[in-house]
């Protein structure tokens, strides 16, 4: 779908519909009462005789009002005024993009950015109002034979500014929406796909991809042997139960011409998780083709980053397998050496993420960088803490949690701090090998943390457990691109940390 952004006066447009927000209860946005101004009281005339309240998620569709030059009027349901916040101001685009979507209309103007909320600027309304449309207009259907018609689909969403000093703010919101927008999308599409085409290769191909086409770019795919050589030994014990040949992914962005330390990303890319032997039951076992998630997201910020010639320097590294049970699979009991010398008895096969991961933190050293963030459905235990809001996060340094924490609030991708204490170590320990893979029932996301902290030591690092966040189950079942609106949030920030300093 095409984006533009525009100002000027709603009676004037000369387009298929405009859309105007109504708060509760049954109050006329400024924008609404200009156009009922030109209309004569058309609008609060309908509000009066009580057709629309003005709740989130109601609408109301007008058609030939006089007065107006475009065809339809729709008007938006806002909820209370005082009360618009962040995640109301996403729904209502969101509702009303499904709903432009199934009309006849194949463009509307919006001037729903115009609404006030707190702390955010046009900026933020117009980006939001991008991500937000994107993301309901989204559709998985590459598997179905017969795709769904739809009619006269919307093409072009014209998104209004107060004035035309806005526009190129507006403009640049508009960009960087939809280049965060193509990250998630792909994100989604990649957690989407099932396990047999989206394998530990298929990844890598989606990685070389990325470079084709950008110089700043470099892809470098570590093969098994490659793997052996540096030691990673975690890793390819998981490996070794499955037929599909491990990757292990480098992409290697340049956006910041001074050797400044990249920041570090590490996506889990578990294309199907079985357990292993400690095999899982089989009910929703299908869900664990989102075993790749974190790989997924971690690949769609690097291609908005990429997109947007972001001024950083990111270096994201994706380690890939299956876990399957086979007769050359971990067993309970195995102990097997990291990367870093470290060993580890595997208590349980199915906590294999942490195994790859471990490897993934020992290689980044090697990059002396600014920070790490590893973003992985690492555990069960976090969708029981957290459930399917936040993502979990865990990290060593504060200044960068609280740097997550709040490009999470921005940009409505939040995440939620729990403990990395050094109390809950001990659940790790092993009579036989340095440490254990499991840390027992209790805290079971903080000790998956525990265990990974013990290969953070030498940088700044934080962890995201988006076991809860990255897909939905039940008959919305997908994946939600989570959390790539979080890292491209971050690393924005970062970005205009470095511009500020010349
Ligand atoms: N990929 C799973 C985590 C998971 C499970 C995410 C269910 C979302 C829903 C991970 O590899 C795993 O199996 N973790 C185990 C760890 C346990 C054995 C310590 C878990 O959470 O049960
Ligand atoms: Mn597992
Ligand atoms: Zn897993």
């Amino acid at each position: 779908m095409e984006f533009i952004v525009k100002s000027g006066t709603p009676e004037k447009q000369r387009t298929a519909c405009v859309v105007v927000g109504v708060f509760e209860s049954r109050r006329l946005s400024s924008i609404a009462e200009q156009l009922d101004k030109a209309t004569r009281g058309y609008l609060s005339n309908i509000l009066r005789r009580g057709d629309l309240e003005g709740s989130v998620g109601q609408s109301l569709l007008l058609h030939s009002v006089p007065g107006t030059l475009a065809d339809r009027v729709l008007l938006v349901g806002c909820g209370r005024e005082r009360e618009l916040s962040d995640g109301h101001y996403r729904t209502i685009i969101a509702k009303t993009v499904s709903q432009l979507n199934e009309l006849g209309a194949t463009e509307a103007v919006c001037y729903l950015p115009e609404l006030n909320i707190r702390g955010r600027d046009i900026y933020w309304k117009v980006r939001a109002a991008v991500e937000s449309a994107q993301e309901a207009l989204y559709r998985f259907d590459r598997f179905k034979s017969k795709k769904e018609p739809s009619k006269r689909a919307l093409r072009k969403f014209i998104l209004t500014v107060p004035s035309r000093r806005d526009l190129p703010t507006g403009e640049t919101a508009a960009k960087e929406g939809l280049a965060i927008a193509a990250g998630i999308n792909l994100a989604r599409d990649l957690g989407n796909l099932p396990g047999n085409i989206c394998t530990p290769s298929y990844l890598a191909d989606q990685a070389k991809d990325l470079a084709k086409h950008h110089k700043q770019v470099k892809v470098d795919v570590l093969e098994q042997s490659e793997m052996e050589k540096l030691g990673m030994g975690a890793l390819l014990s998981v490996a070794k139960g499955s037929r599909q040949p491990p990757k292990f992914i480098i992409i290697d962005y340049k956006g910041n011409p001074k050797s400044e330390a990249p920041i570090v990303l590490i996506g889990k890319g578990i294309t199907f998780d079985a357990g292993g032997i400690s095999l899982k039951p089989p009910a929703n076992m299908d869900e664990m083709k989102f075993d790749m998630c974190g790989a997924a997201a971690v690949l769609g910020a690097m291609s908005a980053t990429v997109q947007l010639g972001l001024p950083v320097n990111v270096v994201a590294l994706v380690p890939s397998c299956e876990n399957l049970p086979d007769g050359n699979a971990n067993k309970p009991g195995d102990i097997v050496t990291s990367m870093s010398g470290q060993t580890i008895e595997i208590l349980n096969t199915d906590a294999e993420g942490r195994l790859l991961l471990c490897d993934a933190l020992t290689y980044a050293e090697r990059y002396e960088p600014a920070a790490v963030i590893d973003v992985a459905t690492l555990t069960g235990a976090c969708v029981i803490a957290l459930g399917r809001h936040a993502s979990g996060l865990l990290s060593n340094h504060h200044a960068l949690a609280n740097e997550i924490l709040n490009a999470g609030k921005v940009s409505g991708d939040r995440a939620w701090e729990l403990p990395l204490w050094d109390d809950y170590q001990d659940q790790l320990n092993s009579n036989f090998a340095d440490m254990a893979n499991v840390g027992g029932k209790e805290a079971g996301t903080v000790t998956a943390a525990c265990f990974l902290a013990r290969f953070a030591k030498k940088f700044h690092w934080a962890h995201l457990d988006i076991a809860g966040t990255a897909w939905r189950s039940g008959d919305r079942k997908g994946s939600t691109g989570r959390p790539v609106q979080l890292l491209m949030q971050f690393l924005m920030d970062r970005a205009d940390h470095h511009k500020k300093k010349p």
